[in-house]
């Protein structure tokens, strides 16, 4: 393998520079020829490549976001035609192998590639920890800091005034971001699309939570539930008068995405960049880098395509022992 390119795809992650870093310092140290791909599989589809040295990667390490682009891409998910000009696009450049830092979708845009023909190796970067073959993936760290940063800010004005509070995180299909924060950040009630109580359930567990004692209470909800922040605050509004109290919400959104990479983050993304560059230079592809049981792991894409990960059972079990 002597040029290889590198990818960030769908939503971004803190720690996709750092993994980009990683992949081109380890590439060049073994005197591959390394390239980034403008914008995700929207710049493969066009062939936008850019030759990257290891002076193009200086001071991106502590930066969030990634310098190099991406997007969701449609027409690469849905369109043959369009991912057959991805693999010619990369021959043009005779690239000959494709390094893929990106979460679910991207990573069964990457099995794609490899059943095309081409060399790919995955890199796990999601904030929302889904990823089949990695306990923890790049960015989960830092999106929960920022969690917990808000939750914990949240229950000092919540305390204060008596109030309940409702606080909604990412994580699309997958209620582990709601479920740790549940955890580290001492939540009474969480919804995530694997536990997708009801509003009235969410209002009955928020009203325990102040008859047992408690000066506040707070409820965390997972944006890809149904019951998310806009359901609960509609039912509060319009059943008002017979709660007896109001729920204030906060959505983080994008925040949690945005801003430095942790220590943690930076360390994981290195390693898992420079363990993707050592897996392609040895022959190997058709296989996501992740990290289990605080090890780098090896797991083939065909495995990790269209499916997702759920939180653990004994996180929820926790969670139960720790809310009285
Ligand atoms: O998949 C990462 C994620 O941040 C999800 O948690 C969230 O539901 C979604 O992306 C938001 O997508 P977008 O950035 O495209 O609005």
């Amino acid at each position: 393998m002597k040029r290889v390119a590198v990818v960030t795809s769908g939503g971004d992650a803190p720690g996709m520079n750092a993994a980009v870093r990683a992949i081109v310092r380890a590439g060049t140290e073994k005197g591959m020829t390394m390239f980034g791909v403008r914008n995700g599989y929207e710049g493969l589809i066009a062939s936008d490549l850019i030759p990257l040295s290891n002076r193009d990667v200086s001071e991106i390490l502590h930066l969030g976001g990634t310098f190099l682009g991406t997007a969701r891409s449609t027409e690469f998910k849905q369109s043959g035609d369009a991912q057959q000009r991805a693999v010619e696009g990369l021959g043009a450049h005779e690239v000959d192998g494709l390094i893929v830092i990106g979460g679910n979708g991207s990573q069964s845009g990457s099995a794609r590639l490899e059943e095309m023909g081409l060399p790919v190796v995955g890199v796990a970067s999601t904030v929302d920890n889904d990823l089949v073959g990695s306990d923890i993936s790049i960015g989960v760290d830092t999106a929960l800091n920022i969690i917990i940063e808000a939750v914990d800010r949240v229950r000092t004005t919540a305390e204060s005034h008596h109030r309940a509070f409702l606080i909604e995180v990412m994580g699309r299909d997958c209620g582990y971001l709601a479920l740790a924060a549940g955890i580290a950040g001492g939540a009474d009630v969480i919804v995530t699309p694997e536990n997708d109580i009801e509003p009235a359930e969410v209002e009955r567990q928020l009203r325990a939570a102040h008859e047992r004692g408690k000066r506040y209470a707070l409820a965390v909800t997972t944006d890809g539930a149904v019951n998310n922040a806009q359901r609960c605050m509609e039912f509060f509004q319009s059943h008002e008068e017979e709660i007896g109290y109001e729920l204030r919400v906060t959505i983080l959104g994008h925040v949690q995405r945005g801003g430095s990479p942790t220590t943690f983050d930076r360390i994981l993304a290195s390693r898992l960049g420079s363990a993707a560059v050592e897996l392609m230079a040895s022959g190997g592809s058709g296989q996501l880098v992740g990290w289990i049981d605080g090890d780098i792991a090896h797991t083939p894409l065909a495995e990790v395509a269209g499916r997702h990960k759920v939180a653990p059972q004994e996180m929820w079990e926790l969670l139960r022992v720790l809310t009285k």
